[in-house]
């Protein structure tokens, strides 16, 4: 997620818009700008890299005058870092600067409009079609101009707008990405979020969908796009700063699980247009992809544990052999690929040594590589020879969640999109995984409101020893991550099981109180499952089910049940793994475990 950061008031703007963007760094960034109103002229300051690199220019934001400004920290979506793609981007003829936050789904056809009419762009950014609309249009109302082009943009915006020709005014714009307003004594403030304010006011609005706001040092005057005045309470803000960051949630991880309707949402609105999954980063022919012969996935820990959902889907409708590799076996088990092998790389950070290694293995090999990461411009993402990124935002948890599921949603979308170029699924079955890909946010969401059950069941259980988590086919591939989660934040030991597996040895741990988590979403097999649990219960094990509404009597067969939505059985991943974040989050805070920094653990492992 990007920060944005404003102030308007009778002091050097730079100087605090440098501090409030420290106060934002936490949410991930890889390039940082700000930009003033110096006596008519916009002055724009912005580097590629750490904001010291822009501290140090500017000596702390001292040699930049103006008393109006903003500032940004850039997570890239569209365009590598870069100097150049780095905000606040200035107009043509340096009129108008913008900060942005979000997506701009719309600006191809946009910058297309304006480079026929004669404009021309400097950066790769969306972001950039705002500020040359913004020229394009300008007659002289500056309120009427943003209104006119905020109306024209798709996708999610937050937006701080400056005009040279007003050093009176910042304009905000709030779309789908947060934007606050800091009221201050003959100055007010503008963030994307509440830290980056809270050293000058603890006294706010925040922007709602739609709004826009006219800041000026002494007024803050909110309205719709229609003009219409919307009047708002002042927020007093109690929070401290690190509670702040976490928006209010005691963890990151906890912040991160809520987020997820929003990552997979971000991830696959933009892929479907006119009700088809479209993978425009993927550069091979219907050809070339019909030519694959097999698919290798390679990946580690939670990333591998989505490539191996990814076997039981691609397989199902794909209808190729799949092998799924921990990246670091495969560079070692001479593996048998070629150029008819199609290498998926699946890695949140796009910086772990072994996936890279893997990857760079498969190329040496004549494989095509398709990177899933979440980080714009990573190792991994630049050495692929395709990238479809994730849009979940940062991940600050070293336990990642919103990452798991944003990748298993491009998972589903190239199932789909490969799946139509095979022939192998049907036109029905097509509009219902997008139906169902459309409605996956909702129905997580739907999960995340009973979070309080989990918690429930979560301080029954955190005194527990060890937990087994078993599950048959795609929800085998589930308890894999339903395990890792729990061990890794809460330090119980864990295993994931295939439950038709466990009568060959395992069974042999269960013992009066042993806690199994079984998870039983795939309705197919659901009588194989219970008979499993049967097993395990009968030598004193307590099973908390995890399944769904399709099968109610779940409840009958165990000592405690949580239910997900329906949905189609390729996506119930993406539903089932919400308890069980929740489930390992409640366990480590009841045992007050570092949740967000687990022992031994890093975000990243950059060696092999
Ligand atoms: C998952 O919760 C862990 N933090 C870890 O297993 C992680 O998934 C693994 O290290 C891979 O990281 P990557 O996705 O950044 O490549």
């Amino acid at each position: 997620m990007c920060g944005i950061v404003g102030y308007i008031g009778y002091e050097q703007a730079a100087p605090f818009l440098l501090k409030g963007l420290e106060k934002l760094q936490y949410r991930g960034y890889d390039s940082a700008g700000v930009c003033t109103n110096d006596d008519g002229k916009l002055v724009v300051q912005k580097e590629k890299g750490k904001l010291d690199e822009l501290k140090n220019v500017t000596d702390d934001g001292k040699n930049i005058k103006g008393t109006v400004g903003i500032g940004h920290t850039r997570w890239a979506t569209h365009g590598k870092p870069s100097e150049i793609n780095a905000h606040p981007h200035l107009s043509e003829s340096g009129s108008f600067a913008v900060v942005h936050n979000g997506i701009i789904e719309n600006y191809m056809p946009l910058k297309q409009f304006l480079t026929e009419k004669g404009m021309s762009f400097r950066s790769m950014t969306d972001t950039e079609v705002v500020v040359q609309l913004l020229e394009y249009y300008y007659e002289g109302d500056l309120l009427g101009t943003v209104l006119k082009v905020a109306a024209m943009l798709e996708g999610s915006y937050a937006l701080a707008i400056m005009y040279k020709g007003n050093a009176d005014e910042i304009i905000a714009v709030r779309k789908g990405s947060p934007l606050v307003i800091g009221i201050g004594k003959e100055e007010n403030y503008l963030a994307s979020d509440i830290p980056a304010i809270l050293e000058k006011t603890r006294n706010i609005y925040r922007l709602e969908n739609g709004e826009v706001a006219v800041i000026r040092r002494d007024s803050v005057q909110i309205m719709d796009y229609d003009r219409n005045p919307v009047q708002k309470s002042i927020e007093r803000i109690n929070w401290d700063i690190h509670a702040a960051q976490k928006d209010g949630y005691e963890h990151f991880m906890l912040k991160e699980i809520f987020e997820q309707p929003k990552a997979v949402r971000d991830t696959v609105e933009t892929r479907i247009k006119n009700g088809r999954v479209v993978l425009e980063e993927v550069t091979l022919t219907p050809e070339q992809i019909r030519q694959f012969q097999k698919i290798n996935i390679v990946a580690c820990g939670s990333a591998y544990h989505v490539g191996v959902v990814a076997k039981y889907i691609f397989e199902r409708i794909l209808r190729k052999p799949v092998e799924v590799d921990v990246a670091s076996e495969f560079k070692y088990r001479d593996p048998i690929i070629d150029s008819k092998t199609l290498t998926v790389v699946i890695s949140q950070s796009g910086e772990t040594a072994d996936t890279k290694e893997a990857m760079l293995e498969a190329k040496r090999h004549g494989s095509h590589t398709i990177a899933i990461v979440n980080v714009v411009g990573s190792a991994i993402a630049c050495e692929a020879d395709d990238v479809i990124y994730t849009l979940a935002g940062p991940e600050i948890a070293v336990a990642t969640t919103k990452a798991y599921s944003a990748q298993l949603a491009v998972i589903y979308m190239m199932a789909v999109c490969f799946g139509d170029i095979l022939g192998t699924i049907s036109e029905t079955d097509y509009q219902t995984y997008v139906t169902e890909l459309l409605a996956l946010p909702d129905k997580i969401q739907s999960i995340l409101a009973q979070s309080e059950s989990l918690k429930n069941i979560a301080s029954k259980m955190f005194a527990c020893k060890d937990a087994f988590f078993i599950g048959r086919n795609i929800d085998y591939a589930l308890s894999l991550e339903g395990s890792l989660k729990l061990k890794e934040i809460s330090y119980i030991h864990s295993e994931a099981y295939a439950a038709g597996e466990l009568k060959h040895g395992t069974i042999s741990l269960i013992e009066e109180g042993t806690l199994v988590i079984a998870l039983v979403t795939y309705g197919n097999l659901f009588d194989k499952i219970a008979s499993n649990i049967k097993e395990v219960q009968t030598r004193g094990a307590y099973v908390l089910g995890i399944g769904s509404e399709e099968h109610p009597e779940l409840r009958n067969i165990t000592q405690s049940s949580f239910l997900i939505p329906k949905t189609c059985n390729m996506m119930l991943p993406s539903l089932a793994v919400i308890p069980m974040q929740l489930l390992a989050y409640y366990m480590a805070k009841f045992k007050g475990c570092d949740i967000d920094t687990p022992r031994n653990l890093a975000k990243s492992v950059t060696v092999e």
